[in-house]
């Protein structure tokens, strides 16, 4: 009787806690389940990591510049695109609209070294001019390579406003010394960790600009 009684009052606490450690085992399956089939499709897992980045696989298809060709963009203190111009659109594969109010690394390619980017902004942002090779990527995957000229533009208070950049077409001359040598670069950032990888990136490029000329403005213009 005594036996009965306490199986009665223990009964809603059994099957309490049978239902929710089953719960528990179904959302644990299906847990490992998914990071099953991230693991598989490697490529979904990147999408998944990097939300606001570029989506695209890079492939091997150059696209080329002609030699009158100028790709020019504008973007806000941000590096949100206010501005882009017809050959802007042409090479990176996207319409206007996609363009627009997006920032500028949705032709970021993933060959760049932070370095530079680095580099780049902290040199527009002292109000200087930056010159640079860049190697940047269509919405296909496809790249193209250009020398860059980026510049702050100015309201009448001198106070920066927002940014410029025209571009043209790199020499094949130039590229046969900057791509080994961003090359070094991706790899020293690879290895350093994130925490280190500007300074060790940063490092081999102005050894290289000390060696090849008087700092690193002489030694890309140089190319
Ligand atoms: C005016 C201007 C032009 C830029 N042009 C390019 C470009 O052509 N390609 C590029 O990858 N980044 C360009 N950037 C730098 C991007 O804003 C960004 O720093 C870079 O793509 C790296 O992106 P991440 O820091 O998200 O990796 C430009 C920035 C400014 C302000």
């Amino acid at each position: 009787m005594l036996l009965r009684k306490l199986f009665i009052l223990l009964l809603p606490g059994i099957l309490w806690g049978g239902i929710t450690s089953s719960f528990l085992l179904l959302y644990l399956q299906a847990n490992v389940l998914t990071q099953v089939a991230d693991i598989n499709s490697g490529h979904q897992l990147l999408c998944y990591e990097m939300p606001m980045k570029n989506k695209v696989q890079p492939t091997q298809k150059e696209i080329t510049m002609r030699e009158d060709d100028f790709i020019v963009s504008k973007t806000d203190l941000k590096g949100r695109l206010t501005y882009a111009n017809k050959i802007f659109v042409e090479f990176s594969g996207f319409t206007q609209t996609e363009i627009l109010n997006k920032q500028h690394n949705i032709v970021r390619h993933p060959d760049m070294p932070r370095a530079i980017f680095h580099l780049l902004w902290s040199t527009i942002q002292a109000g200087k001019e930056f010159n640079g090779y860049v190697k940047n990527m269509s919405k296909d995957g496809s790249f193209y390579w250009v020398f860059a000229n980026v510049t702050p533009s100015y309201d009448n208070n001198k106070n920066i406003i927002g940014y410029y950049s025209v571009r043209r077409k790199a020499s094949q001359q130039a590229l046969s010394v900057i791509e080994p040598l961003y090359q070094e670069m991706l790899t020293a950032e690879a290895n350093a960790g994130t925490k280190n990888a500007i300074e060790a990136s940063t490092s081999i490029l102005m050894a290289k600009a000390e060696q090849q000329g008087d700092g690193y403005d002489q030694f890309v213009l140089s190319l």
